[in-house]
């Protein structure tokens, strides 16, 4: 038998056999004057929504968050609960009770939303945005009352806590809600302002890149199986290369060339490696990569602003 308690606009959906709750209820009469019952709401409750939220949380227990979906299965009211979060299936109750907005559903359904809550809002408020393509234009336009915007782009680093996070404020945002938000984005990784222009970039670097370096990894453990080594042993060993790697240029303040000088002998095996490597086009595989992927976003941002 499913039970489920539904309040005032706020209610589980699809709950499985044992499934027996009642969501929390934010209570709007409650609200003060130009004081909003949550810090944080975010409108789309998905991987990437949840994994910001997590990493609010970790550096800021006390931050209070609703959260909106509309699609509230057993498993993500769960996962929302256990970060202490509320949770509504009506996303105008994000913008009638929390100071900062995050806007974390799908390019495809952005439009709806905005069609949806164009009237909401008020200039106390931050709109933050993680939707890949979705410009600071574009949220100025959709949500009219908002002054200060937000646009970031990330990467699923996140769900980690080692996101690589671009920000872009419009340039009405008060310095310190800059540096509130750029705090609050460090508890999920590396934060670094940059200018809009540079969101493609980003996207088709950090955001898309996370899947090329998987495939780097994948090309090592398949190498040393293809060289004798077990699936098992390859496997781990292929993700402790790829971390050391990471960790030396992150934590050497030397260059790439010089670290890899210092692995390269005139003859030797990784001498050989690097010659397979460059006559097979390595580097300018994954430089393509990337430059594609930043040009897809870019065609991509501009068919979300017709
Ligand atoms: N995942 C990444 O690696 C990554 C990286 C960088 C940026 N981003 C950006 O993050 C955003 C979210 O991605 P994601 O991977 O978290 O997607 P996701 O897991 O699909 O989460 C989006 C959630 O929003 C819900 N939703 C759809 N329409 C809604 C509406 N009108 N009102 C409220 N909720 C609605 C969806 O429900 P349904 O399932 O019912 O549609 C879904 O639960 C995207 O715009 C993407 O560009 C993602």
């Amino acid at each position: 038998m499913v039970k489920v308690t539904i309040e005032r606009g706020f209610r589980a959906v699809k709950g499985s056999k044992n499934f027996s709750t009642a969501l929390k209820v934010p209570q709007f009469s409650e609200r003060q004057k130009n004081e909003f019952q949550y810090d944080i709401g975010f409108i789309g409750a998905g991987n990437m929504g949840y994994a910001i939220a997590e990493g609010f949380k970790m550096t800021n227990p006390n931050l209070k968050i609703l959260a909106s979906d509309s699609n509230w299965n057993l498993d993500r009211v769960q996962k929302w609960n256990d970060i202490g979060s509320n949770q509504t299936q009506q996303n105008e109750n994000i913008f009638e009770n929390c100071r900062l907005v995050v806007l974390s559903v799908k390019p495809q359904s952005i439009q709806a939303v905005a069609n949806e809550l164009a009237s909401h809002g008020t200039s106390e408020q931050i709109l933050m945005s993680v939707i890949a393509g979705y410009s600071i234009e574009s949220m100025r336009k959709s949500f009219p009352n908002v002054q200060n915007l937000v646009r970031i782009m990330t990467n699923t680093g996140c769900l980690i806590k080692e996101g690589a996070i671009a920000v872009t404020p419009s340039e009405e945002v008060p310095l310190d809600v800059v540096q509130e938000v750029m705090s609050l984005l460090n508890g999920f990784g590396l934060t670094e302002l940059v200018p809009e222009s540079s969101m493609d970039a980003v996207t088709g670097m950090s955001g898309s890149g996370i899947a090329f370096v998987y495939q780097v990894i994948q090309a090592l453990e398949e190498g040393g199986v293809a060289s004798g080594l077990s699936r098992d042993v390859a496997s781990k060993f292929a993700s402790q290369t790829a971390l050391a790697a990471a960790k030396m240029v992150q934590q050497s303040d030397r260059d790439i060339q010089s670290l890899i000088d210092d692995v390269t002998s005139p003859a030797g095996t990784t001498y050989a490696g690097l010659q397979k490597a460059k006559e097979m086009g390595l580097s300018q595989a994954v430089q393509g990569a990337v430059q594609a992927a930043a040009e897809r976003s870019f065609e991509l941002s501009n068919i979300s602003k017709k």
